[in-house]
Formats: C-alpha cells, sequence, structure tokens
C-alpha cells in the first residue's frame, strides 16, 4: 500500500508534516476509510520511538495521510514510517527547523523546479539525495497535465495517462510521478516545502482562467488542487476550511518558513491571484510573448501577478525581516519563475513570468528597498534553464543600485526548448544577467551561513 513512498514537509522548530499515501489493491479497499499507524524516532532501525500514533486514510482525500507532529525538539533530525495492518513503509528522514531566537552556523537548501515525466530519467533527484540537504524548495510543475506526445521516438519515457482534466486523472498523475524510487528517495531524505506552477492544473493558466475550450474550467482546477493537496505533505492550514467542509476553489499556498533567525524563506504563490496574460486571446493555448510597444496593457499598474492580499502579506513579513537588527540575517522570496527582466534582442516580452507583471515587480522591488538594509535572495524555477542575475531596485534601470540576487533554477528533467547561442544572446543583451546556461538539467543548492550564501548549480 505504500508504493507512492512516504514524504515530509514544513518543519517547524516543533513538529513537521508527514505524508504518504495509500495504493489499494481492490474495489472494496478504495472505497473504504482505513487507519494507518505512525512512528517518529531518533534512529532508523526504531529502537528509540519518540511518538506515534494512528491517522485516518479516506478515500474523500484520496486515501492520502497528512500527520502534523507538534512537541519535537528544534534544530533535530527524525526518522518515521508509517504502517497498515503487516505492511511497513519505507523509512523517512525528516528534522525540525531550529528554535525561533538560535542562529545556526549552516542551512543547506536545494531548489528545484519542473520534473516533466518523458523529457527525462529522474537522476537528478538521487544526486540530490547524496547532496544531503536540510530543507528542498519545490517551486511548481511537479507534474505536466499532458498525455505523451503523438511522436515518442526522441522522448526518454512515455506513459498512457490522457490529458488531466478530472480528480482521479490528477491523482493518477500524482502517482505516476511518484512511481519514480529516485523521486521517492529525495523525499525521504528530508522535508520538502512545496509551491506550485501552472503545469499543476493547466499550462499558463490565470487564477480563474484557462483556455476557453476547457469546459468548467473552475471544477477542473479544483479537481487539480485537490488533488495537489492529496499528494503533497501540507498542513491542514493550506485549505480554506477544514475537512469535510472543505471547498478546493482556493488553497493557501503562499506561506513562511523561519530557520532560526539564519532565514525567513517567503514561499510565493504566482498563479492563484494574478490578472490573465497581458494581450493574451482568450483561445490560446499558451501565454506566448507579445512585441512592448503593441501592448499598451502590459503596463497598466492594475495588473497583479501575486494580488494585493499577498502582495501585503509578503510586505509586513519583508518589515518584520528588518524589524530588528540581526533579526533575520537572509530573507528568501521562494517563487515559481524568473524574476529580472530578460530583454530579448526582438524586443518581444514574455507575458507568463514576471516580464509580463512589470507593476506588480515594482512594487516588490520598492518593498525590498523599503525595509533595508537586508540580504535578499531571490529563487525560481519553470524556465528550464540556470540564470544567475543582478535584482536592481529598478528592473529597467541597470545603473540602479542592485537589492537583492537571484537564482532560477534549471528543471529536474523538461527540456529548455532553446539553444545556448540564444540563451547567450540574451544574456548579452542583458547585463544583470550573470549566467545563462539552458543545457544543464539538475537543481540548485544553496549553502547558507550567517556571513556568506553559495549556490552549486
Ligand atoms: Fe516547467
Amino acid at each position: 500500500p505504500f508504493a507512492l513512498g512516504v514524504a515530509s514537509g514544513d518543519p517547524a522548530p516543533d513538529g513537521v508534516v508527514l505524508w504518504t499515501r495509500l495504493v489499494l489493491a481492490d474495489a472494496a479497499q478504495l472505497q473504504a476509510a482505513h487507519t494507518v499507524r505512525w512512528e517518529v524516532a531518533h534512529d532508523a532501525r526504531f529502537a528509540k520511538i519518540v511518538q506515534k500514533g494512528e491517522a485516518p486514510a479516506l478515500p474523500q482525500l484520496g486515501h492520502s495521510v497528512h500527520v502534523e507532529l507538534r512537541g519535537l525538539a528544534p534544530g533535530r533530525w527524525y526518522h518515521y514510517r508509517f504502517m497498515l495492518g503487516d505492511a511497513v513503509s519505507a523509512v523517512g528522514r525528516t528534522r525540525t527547523a531550529p528554535a525561533a531566537g538560535d542562529l545556526p552556523d549552516a542551512l543547506r537548501v536545494a531548489f528545484a523546479s519542473c520534473q516533466r515525466w518523458e523529457h527525462g530519467q529522474y537522476a537528478a533527484w538521487r544526486h540530490l539525495a547524496a547532496d544531503q540537504p536540510d530543507l528542498v524548495l519545490f517551486l511548481g510543475d511537479y507534474i505536466y497535465e499532458y498525455a505523451t506526445p503523438k511522436n515518442a521516438s526522441d522522448l526518454a519515457r512515455t506513459h498512457s495517462l490522457k490529458l488531466a482534466t478530472t480528480l482521479a486523472d490528477y491523482r493518477d498523475r500524482y502517482a505516476l510521478h511518484k512511481s519514480d524510487p529516485a523521486l521517492q528517495a529525495a523525499h525521504a531524505t528530508c522535508p520538502w516545502a512545496v509551491t506550485w506552477d501552472d503545469h499543476e492544473v493547466q499550462n499558463d493558466y490565470a487564477a480563474g482562467a484557462g483556455r476557453d475550450d476547457t469546459p468548467h474550467f473552475l471544477a477542473m482546477r479544483g479537481a487539480a488542487w485537490q488533488a495537489f493537496y492529496e499528494n503533497m505533505p501540507l498542513r491542514a492550514t493550506s485549505l480554506a476550511r477544514p475537512f469535510p467542509d472543505t471547498r478546493w476553489d482556493a488553497l493557501q499556498v503562499y506561506r513562511r518558513l523561519r530557520w532560526g533567525r539564519l532565514a525567513h524563506i517567503h514561499l510565493l504563490d504566482g498563479r492563484q491571484y494574478r490578472t490573465w496574460q497581458a494581450c493574451r486571446t482568450p483561445d490560446s493555448a499558451s501565454a506566448g510573448a507579445v512585441r512592448g510597444g503593441a501592448c499598451a496593457e502590459l503596463a497598466d499598474p492594475a495588473r497583479t501577478y501575486l494580488g494585493a492580499a499577498q502582495e501585503q502579506w509578503l510586505d509586513a513579513g519583508l518589515a518584520s525581516d528588518a524589524a530588528a537588527p540581526d533579526a533575520t540575517r537572509w530573507s528568501v522570496l521562494a517563487q515559481q519563475t524568473l524574476f529580472s527582466p530578460r530583454h530579448y534582442p526582438s524586443g518581444t516580452v514574455t507575458t507568463d513570468n514576471w516580464d509580463g507583471y512589470p507593476a506588480g515587480r515594482a512594487r516588490l522591488l520598492q518593498s525590498v528597498a523599503r525595509h533595508a538594509p537586508r540580504n535578499t535572495v531571490l529563487l525560481g524555477g519553470d524556465i528550464h534553464q540556470n540564470y544567475v542575475c543582478r535584482v536592481h531596485a529598478d528592473a529597467d534601470r541597470p545603473d540602479s543600485p542592485v537589492i537583492a540576487s537571484e537564482f532560477c533554477g534549471t528543471s529536474i528533467s523538461s527540456r529548455s526548448g532553446t539553444t545556448q547561442d540564444k540563451v547567450d544572446a540574451v544574456a548579452r543583451h542583458n547585463p544583470h544577467v550573470l549566467l545563462a546556461r539552458c543545457d544543464l538539467r539538475g537543481y540548485g543548492i544553496a549553502d547558507i551561513t550567517p556571513e556568506r550564501w553559495t549556490t552549486t548549480l
């Protein structure tokens, strides 16, 4: 029953979320509610049990299990496992965050995104597990909703699922991805904190709007969001209303993780609240690109990427990071995509990422600048390329002060869809871009100490 592995997430100083989801064989088992036992121990052989208990696995939630531990010691590693009848799950390792007032010597964070099944094997996850991070930030596109392309000749592997549109489809899609042993090993190696991007629902969707040929888009989005919750180690506070009154028309994905006084991680949600992409026609399958001068809407200050409530929440969080000297050494903005501008030699503007939301980007930059001094680092994904950028106070003025650094990580497996020659031309055209590479798959490792931030791509 534990063929999808185990996971843990959102570590706090006193606890962490434990996750699994049962795979059940026959129809009677599938319709029934089950009770799973769990154990947390100091050792991998479970000789020194710290806590144990029971948790429901309900058919209404895809037989997923979410256990929110409390009462653990801060800054400490634990082992955990689940049992159902005689069956015992794989053993996962997890850890708590340091106590709120502590300034730990080191934190190793891995950040990753975009793991399209057909595009590659998950070798990156094996390497990541060997790197032994304290925390994995997954920044979106955990699944891709597509069917396998008809021409499969150049694909690394295929699957037989149709384009995902129903709850059963999305559940099956997570099960497909989670069947991979390397991904399971990465989940079992440390806690994760996850956010999402578009492919968890539909390519380039924006808030309540998808392609206009999608019947009942909101119902489809609800099914996709439910499957996301079921398959991720999220806290119950991410639900708009507790089960069984849950409605899947909202999911609280933006949130903060505090690593003592060393780092404060603001996880952002750039999908749920954004304005429809500028000058995108409703029947288009993707947002694409526009000529800057040909799309007046692009500059509309009312357009938003995070939504007003999340913008205010983030501004308050950045203010609090800087409120006292040494309150937070590093402020980390963990979000979906490339934040810095990419000015193309051709003059086109891509509209699905922050380049399509210049007013929203300017407001975030003002917020970072207003609550100085601070060490701000942005992490991203989505573009399937490694980008390292200086973040200027005014995104369009390279002579304005540098107020943050950005590391946008490449994909676990998804193809970049471009060539290094083209990427080099973009980098030459954008002096704030210090590194741009499309030819490598993988993830980023950030080694964070009170004095230094080192990213390995
Ligand atoms: Fe992607």
